[in-house]
């Protein structure tokens, strides 16, 4: 039996991963003021958002999705933003160009803050402290003020979210990604690298077939969607009181969304089918992602797909599967035929960072590309022999030059992670490693369109 929604119903339910705010009284005065503010997104974003994943769903599109694992209050500069928000444009370029499919464009990205942890407290030299759990919780910094939660801190990570979807508004819609720009995205630091050159090679010849186009008389004045491009923004669902206090009525639906970002997605640790997260999920109309890891049993995510997904909506739900390389081939067969047994219309992504995390023996947490590469090639051929649609990708990426992952064309070794290793949490993908998997990856989706061509043709 399933009882009413509303935005608080989760606060009855069992919740993981909740911080120990030291004073309750203040942590309310908090969410209360965010209550007052502005939403940062509009319900319908959120509904043109769940309208392209529904193309997804179908077959017909391609879901990239990606940035920083954690964003920081220390990090945030105008800078940071427009160099992520470039690589992903240059990505989806090379996937809408390559693979001739519409890309759904998602940053992990204007409130990405929280973070969950495998333990409540971390030691160090004998000394025991909360973890850390994110800006909008408490301080990387290990001592007792810092790692206490601060609920100025909700306060602090929605003022940047305000900031950050602005200047990507901006970026999205007044020029800045207008295709006559192409060129201009490549970062100076990657230009030289392989990808960067296989980049500037097809920047070529989307140029060229601009100016053809032009000259048969369409131009961006009267063909808009040449200048703009759709940039949607998503993070996990984690520090619950945030979302709630951004849950608002849509006045024209009647719906409930949390607008603090178009998508949302649910962590593999905080998916049980009757805790808080999934409670609170259930109710709000955004598009949702489900973590998916090798624990996940079909059972429970057909259990999962009932309560978020009840009218089996295309678009709604987003399974993002993080097995591993090694587990991959394993699980996801499993998973899929369950779900295309019940005939779920679900979007089937590819997250490759989150199992293939280990430790170096400099001693960083690392990801080897190879690993992540392997994931996602699997990934795709999984799809293939089940004949379902390989639906997308989810990455850690920055378009900073930072050294994080080992491996890539430029091939970063264990000695080199020292030398900008930079992230607030895990290993991101810097700039070229990216670049070098969209290519790989729109190699994957040709693969796949022209073998349903194939078929189709044969019928
Ligand atoms: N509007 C189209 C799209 O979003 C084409 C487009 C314009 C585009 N600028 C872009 C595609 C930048 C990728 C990157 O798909
Ligand atoms: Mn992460």
């Amino acid at each position: 039996m399933k009882t009413a929604w509303t935005p608080t119903s989760w606060r009855a339910k069992p919740i993981q991963q909740v911080p120990e705010y030291p004073d309750a009284e203040k942590l309310n005065e908090a969410e209360a003021r965010l209550r007052a503010y502005p939403p940062l997104v509009f319900a319908g974003e959120a509904r043109s958002l769940k309208k392209a994943l529904g193309e997804v769903a179908k077959g017909k599109a391609f879901l990239l999705q990606g940035g920083d694992c954690a964003e920081s209050f220390a990090e945030f500069r105008a800078d940071n933003i427009r160099d992520t928000f470039r690589v992903l444009l240059q990505m989806a370029v090379v996937l809408t160009f390559g693979a001739a499919m519409p890309v759904v464009k998602v940053g992990r990205i204007a409130g990405q803050f929280a973070k969950p942890r495998s333990a409540p407290m971390e030691s160090q030299g004998g000394v025991e402290l909360p973890s850390y759990r994110g800006d909008i919780v408490n301080a990387i910094e290990f001592n007792e003020e810092g790692r206490a939660p601060d609920p100025q801190r909700l306060i602090q990570a929605y003022t940047q979210a305000a900031s950050t979807v602005n200047l990507l508004r901006a970026f999205a819609t007044g020029g800045y990604a207008d295709l006559h720009n192409v060129h201009r995205w490549t970062l100076g630091f990657i230009a030289d690298s392989p990808a960067g050159e296989r980049y500037a090679e097809m920047a070529n010849r989307i140029s060229e077939a601009l100016a053809f186009m032009e000259a048969c008389g369409i131009t961006p004045e009267s063909s808009p969607q040449l200048k703009t491009t759709a940039f949607y923004t998503s993070h996990e669902a984690l520090l619950l009181g945030y979302e709630q206090a951004l849950t608002r009525i849509d006045s024209t639906s009647g719906d409930w969304y949390d607008t603090a970002a178009h998508m949302l997605w649910i962590g593999d640790r905080t998916r049980q089918p009757d805790g808080a997260h999934v409670e609170f999920c259930r109710g709000i109309k955004n598009p949702l992602g489900l973590k998916c890891g090798p624990s996940i049993t079909n059972d429970d995510l057909i259990r999962l797909i009932d309560i978020l997904n009840p009218e089996n909506e295309p678009g709604r739900l987003t399974l993002i599967a993080r097995f591993g390389a090694d587990q991959v081939a394993e699980h996801l067969p499993r998973l899929i035929r369950a779900v295309e047994r019940e005939g779920r219309a679900v979007i089937w992504s590819c997250d490759p960072m989150h199992g293939n995390t280990i430790k170096s023996p400099s001693g960083y947490k690392t990801r080897p590309f190879d690993r992540i590469l392997k994931e996602v090639q699997t990934f795709f051929a999984v799809h293939k022999a089940e004949g379902t649609h390989a639906g997308g990708v989810h990455f850690e990426m920055t378009g900073q030059d930072v050294t994080e992952c080992t491996g890539g064309a430029m091939a970063i070794t264990d000695e080199d992670l020292k030398s900008r290793y930079h992230t607030h949490c895990d290993p991101r993908l810097n700039a070229s490693q990216a670049l070098e998997l969209a290519f790989l990856i729109a190699e994957g989706i040709k693969a796949e369109r022209n073998a349903s061509e194939r078929f189709a043709a044969a019928q």
